[in-house]
């Protein structure tokens, strides 16, 4: 995928403010402060297109990136923040059901999870969720460079069995320091467009 031109177009709380145009969308979703804008940031190669946020929880809305006009990373509010109110947690939960029920164009969902971290309940309600919806959907494993290399085996199989996922569902160890995993993610972005 050639990249040019990738800007933020617009934040999004209800379908009524979804971008109105048949441009695919490969959509991002995950715990809060898990990596999700990093994961953007370097597979786009920008910095600081999507925010990267020093408190965890801000981002709220549903942020559309445009790529070149032929497709749209969507960052979606992360979810299971504990230090939130119950009204706001329910906010949320319902504007990420809402646009993964809503969205017509949604070509690809890229779950992301700590490789350090045991997928916690919140990770394995999203993975249920993706598995009996008929999404193609693919895991990233974040942050591997924190782990040494003879760990990466390990925490792989345990984020697979604690998720319960698919054998056929890939999960991929990913880096934003270090760029690891990039071109194995790009490449299933490609093949889904
Ligand atoms: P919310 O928008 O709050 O849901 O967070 P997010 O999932 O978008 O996470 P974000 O990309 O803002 O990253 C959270 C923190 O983790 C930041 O301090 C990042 O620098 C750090 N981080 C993200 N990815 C990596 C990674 O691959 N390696 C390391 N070492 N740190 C990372
Ligand atoms: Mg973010």
């Amino acid at each position: 995928m050639n990249i040019n031109n990738a800007k933020f177009e617009k934040g999004a709380v209800k379908p009524d403010q979804y971008p109105d145009n048949d441009i695919p969308e490969i959509t991002f979703v995950g715990r809060s402060n898990v990596g999700k804008s990093s994961l953007i940031n370097a597979l786009l190669n920008r910095k600081n297109l999507a925010k990267v946020a020093s408190k965890p929880g801000r981002t709220r809305e549903i942020n559309f990136y445009n790529i070149d006009d032929t497709v749209y990373f969507v960052d979606l509010p992360g979810y299971g923040y504990a230090k939130v109110s119950k009204d706001v947690k329910s906010a949320w939960g319902e504007s990420i059901e809402t646009y993964l029920n809503t969205s017509k164009k949604l070509k690809l969902i890229i779950m992301v999870v700590d490789i350090r971290i045991s997928p916690t309940e919140d990770d394995k309600m999203m993975n249920r969720w993706l598995a009996n919806s008929s999404l193609p959907y693919i895991v990233v494993a974040t942050k591997a460079d924190k782990i040494t290399r003879s760990k990466l085996k390990e925490r792989l199989l345990d984020i697979s069995s604690t998720l319960e996922l698919d054998d056929n569902i890939p999960l991929i160890p990913f880096s934003a320091e270090t760029k690891q995993g990039r071109e194995d993610i790009m490449n299933y972005i490609t093949s889904v467009l």
